[in-house]
């Protein structure tokens, strides 16, 4: 199936869609647009289309820098994924807060929820195919010894509704503003068999109350020691059984020092890039898309979080990604797209 000197997106064009996470500038550049319409056939606003981006104050819209990209994926015939509608993190924080800083009543909190999630469907109706409606609502940690396990992140949403009522609410209310796109619930430490468990079972659970999840988001942010391919493997088949829809929505493989161990490094540029690390890399981005292949009639989408190491969230001297500082392919590429 290797398919040379084609972009990632042709050689999977069997399996999946391979998209990438965008800033301002990738599209910009010419040098780096042209990388993103070579190889990518999704994308995401890796910043630009959060509620703190879109919606920093009541009554105020800054539509800019999505309505760009969203203009780019046009332009292009470029898929895009809209991510996220709701999240505890760079959030509207005014969402939660009445006039007087205190905390609103759930009432209040769906109300704004409803508001800001049907303005921003309805502006990217046309061109995103799918949304991540709620990002990171399940918590981490072993389940509780001594009773029930609360599987819900204690977060400022679960501290005002006191139940899982605001997940189901925003898909509800994603659903209302577009029946086509479909709906992600979107999590990391995804492949963590105890938090893997717990998405399933809400997800489970919710699907089976009529709450419109059409797919799980697995993010995927890994690192060079792991997971393995045995707890991958096992968290993309248990979600195979709970939806029809799998994304990988944010992959990279991190070798940083948090690692240790005899492959710990310091930041001292790529030089402390070893050929040894730059092995396990290429052995566990394989490791990745192999599994993802083989699930290929469920997952419909792996999307790299950055194009390139300069652009990662990560700092490029985690060296996370295939393309290296300069926007050239690493090894690292090479295997990923000359699958056998
Ligand atoms: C999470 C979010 C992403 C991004 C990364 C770090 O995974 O879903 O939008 O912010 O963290 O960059």
């Amino acid at each position: 199936m290797a398919q040379e000197g084609k972009g990632l997106k042709d050689a999977y064009r069997e399996c999946f869609l391979v998209g990438v996470s965008v800033n301002q500038r990738n599209i910009s550049d010419s040098l780096q647009s042209n990388l993103i319409k070579r190889e990518f056939s999704s994308m995401t606003a890796e910043n630009d289309m959060k509620p703190v981006s879109v919606h920093p104050r009541d009554g105020v819209w800054t539509w800019d820098r999505a309505d760009r990209i969203a203009g780019f994926c046009r332009q292009n015939g470029i898929k895009l994924r809209g991510h996220t509608l709701m999240w505890h993190n760079q959030m509207c924080d005014w969402m939660f807060y009445d006039g007087q800083h205190n905390l609103v009543s759930k009432e209040v909190l769906f109300q704004r929820m409803r508001e800001h999630i049907h303005t921003v469907v309805s502006r990217y109706k046309d061109v995103v195919y799918c949304w991540d409606v709620f990002n990171e609502a399940v918590k981490d940690g072993p389940r509780n010894p001594d009773g029930p396990d609360q599987p819900l992140r204690e977060s400022i949403f679960y501290k005002i509704c006191g139940n899982d009522e605001f997940i189901r609410k925003a898909f509800q209310y994603a659903r209302e503003a577009d029946p086509n796109a479909l709906l992600f619930y979107n999590d990391y430490n995804e492949c963590d068999p105890t938090k893997c468990d717990r998405i399933c079972e809400m997800v489970k659970e919710m699907k089976a109350a009529g709450v419109p999840i059409d797919g799980i988001g697995m993010q995927g942010h890994y690192n060079i020691h792991g997971p393995s391919a045995e707890d991958i493997e096992a968290a993309v088949s248990k979600y195979t059984r709970v939806v029809d829809h799998i994304h990988m929505t944010e992959l990279d493989v991190r070798a940083n020092r948090e690692m240790g161990g005899q492959l710990e490094f310091s930041h001292n540029g790529e030089a402390a890039i070893t050929e040894e690390i730059k092995k396990k890399q290429e052995d566990k981005y394989n490791e990745v898309f192999s599994i993802m292949r083989k699930h290929a009639d469920k997952v419909d989408c792996v999307t790299f979080w950055n194009l390139s190491d300069r652009d990662s969230w990560l700092g490029a001297d985690n060296y996370p990604l295939l393309f290296d500082r300069d926007y050239k392919p690493k090894k690292a590429y090479y295997v990923v797209r000359d699958f056998k």
